[in-house]
């Protein structure tokens, strides 16, 4: 979704402070962006449709544009096209007021018939464009900026993060409902942003703001007001990550750096967690908790993962079944006993609330399976579980997927009422080394470049590996645009077999030498009859390699860490070849990181 960055107390760096912030922000919307500072000139203001460059490209040929406190904005456009009008920072009538916005104000057209009555012009297709000139409105009618701010929140319906500036002051007024902000405090400036990343590179101390909350930032300080209008004291609390952890560290892309950094990642979400000695799986953030059966709640890929510990749970003895959080939040299931667990590696996609919104209402326990510290789904639910990968900037999820797998892993043991598994906790152990194994030893880059051309990539797996198909095929699609499916093996010869022909690559998931791997190679031989090239990712325990044309091997593992090595393959494979098509692998076209509107 959208971006939204601000500081005061930067003095001359406030400008290089903002863009420095949206190109850390850039992965939640890619369209157009801008900045507003206000100083002693009055307000300034630069938009442009297109990347952050082009933002940076009009900036430096504009030597009028400086202030000392000031917004910025990337956009993923919601209401009209990404064209300049569109890009945020929106203005008032008397270009007094500047305002940039996350979400959907759904009373919009009501508001604009309502100012557009009055006089006002739009210049703007947005629903954001009424904001400033409901501020100006406030103004006009002799009120203070604060006031007319909150005045003009108070008349919004929908989801919002805001932030506003206003000439001949110096102060950012911020409001917050359905929508992340966090602001960064440190001694000399405060910083606001859609999340941390934007100025981890200034401050580790961070403030994460609630619904209905309304900041004001000025040279002094900071301060918070809760959605009764009473001075609030939120914690400050400290990000464990550091700012070299959002940048590429010598990778091409985000995408390439984060699939390297899944060891890494995964030792830490296993971190105290296992007793191998013991036999036991410890998750002492969940010893509350006590769940009869459960629903997993997700969207895109954090649905992939879903499926597969709906899988683990089932077979753990807790009933268990994955939704698509957007499809439950409409037309939810019987409630029943179930724990709603929402599995969001953001914790703020916005289908994904509602549906643990949902569940709170209709009175289920909820936990938040998640990898952001302080997100709305870990505050409002009642349990949280964090998977701690570390940020992920890249648009398609690579290391939080594997984060989420291994922490259903975890979940999966320790509501288990039976043996633990042994070899699952050994296989845990040594899955970091294994993952490493797949990332130094993968032909992925050759079989990319085999099949640039494919008209389609259909993805095939059985039990845990139909999952990890399903997000195969997503991965492929997201950065390469190229046409994929992924679905259970068995599904293949009742319609999608009529599409298989010598263009259409299939690749299948063949890990172990039980049923499901006998029977996906038995698939695998329908689509070699039909003349397609198939790719097994296999730990060589199948006989699948007499019938494939390219293998890409895992180690031998348990079945249920077979599943994570062989999605490292897939998200290589999907990897390679977008970059060998030259896509935009990190911001792939229409799609946005952190989806924050339903
Ligand atoms: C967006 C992203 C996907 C992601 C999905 C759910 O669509 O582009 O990569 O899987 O949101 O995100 P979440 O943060 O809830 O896991």
């Amino acid at each position: 979704m959208c971006g939204i960055i601000g500081c005061v107390g930067c003095g001359d760096g406030t400008l290089s402070t903002l863009m420095h912030g949206l190109s850390k922000l850039e992965y939640r919307g890619y369209d157009s962006a801008g900045v507003a500072l206000v100083g002693a000139g009055g307000l300034r203001v630069d938009k442009t449709a297109g990347k952050i460059e082009a933002l940076e490209s009009s900036v430096a040929d504009r030597d009028d544009l400086a202030g000392t406190i000031g917004v910025g904005h990337t956009r993923w456009s919601t209401h009209g096209p990404p064209t300049d009008d569109n890009a945020h920072p929106h203005r008032d009538c008397s270009e007094r007021v500047a305002v940039v916005h996350n979400g959907i104000i759904e009373n919009y057209q009501s508001l604009r018939d309502e100012l557009a009555e009055s006089g006002h012009d739009f210049d703007s297709d947005t629903d954001t464009e009424v904001v400033p000139h409901l501020v100006e409105a406030g103004l006009d009618a002799g009120n203070d900026p604060e006031t007319a701010f909150r005045d003009a929140v108070a008349r919004l319906e929908g989801s919002y993060a805001l932030a506003c500036v206003v000439e001949g002051t110096e102060t950012v007024l911020v409001a917050r409902n359905d929508s992340p902000l966090v602001l960064g405090v440190d001694d000399d400036a405060t910083y606001l942003a859609s999340d941390v990343p934007a100025f981890r590179a200034f401050t580790d101390r961070v403030v994460y703001l609630e619904d209905g909350d309304v900041a004001r930032l000025t040279p002094g300080g900071w301060s918070v007001t809760g959605a009764d209008g009473e001075l609030r004291e939120p914690a400050v609390e400290t990000v464990e990550w550091d700012a070299e952890d959002t940048g590429k560290s010598g990778y091409e892309h985000f995408m390439l750096k984060e699939i390297h950094e899944q060891p890494r990642a995964l030792r830490q979400c296993l971190r105290g967690r296992v007793d191998e000695l013991g036999g036991r799986v410890t998750l002492e953030e969940l010893d509350e908790l006590d769940v009869d059966r459960a629903h997993l709640v997700a969207a895109g890929t954090s649905y992939h993962a879903a499926v597969y510990g709906a899988r683990l749970l089932r077979a753990d003895g807790v009933p268990a079944q994955a939704f698509l959080s957007h499809e439950y939040a409409v037309a939810p299931p019987p409630a029943g006993e179930a724990t709603v667990i929402g599995v969001s590696q953001s914790g703020e996609t916005a289908d994904t609330l509602a549906a643990t919104r949902t569940a709170r209402r209709r009175g289920a326990e909820t936990l938040a399976l998640t990898n952001t510290v302080g997100s709305t789904m870990a505050r409002e639910c009642d349990h949280v579980c964090y998977i701690r990968s570390g940020p992920e900037i890249g648009v398609a999820a690579t290391k939080t997927f594997a984060g989420q797998q291994t922490a259903l892993n975890l979940l999966a043991q320790h509501l288990s009422d039976g043996p633990v598994d042994r070899e699952l906790l050994a296989a845990l152990r040594d899955l970091p080394g294994d993952v490493q194994t797949v990332l130094d030893g993968t032909d992925a880059e050759a079989v990319a470049e085999t099949y640039l051309d494919g008209d389609a990539y259909f993805f095939i797996g059985r039990a845990l590996q139909q999952a990890v198909a399903m997000e195969g095929a997503l991965k492929m699609k997201e950065i390469t645009y190229k046409h994929a499916e992924g679905f259970a093996a068995g599904e293949l010869k009742h319609g999608t077999l009529a599409l298989v022909t010598p263009d259409t690559p299939v690749v299948a998931a063949v890990t172990g030498d039980g049923e499901p791997a006998r029977k996906t190679v038995g698939s695998v031989k329908e689509v070699e009859a039909r003349g397609a090239p198939v790719v097994a990712v296999t730990d060589g325990r199948s006989d699948v390699e007499r019938y494939v044309d390219h293998v890409l091997e895992i180690p031998e593992t348990h079945p249920r860490t077979a599943a994570i090595l062989a999605n490292v393959q897939l998200q290589l494979l999907a990897y390679h070849t977008a970059a060998k098509l030259g896509r935009s692998v990190d911001k792939p076209r229409n799609l946005a990181k952190s989806v924050t509107v339903e």
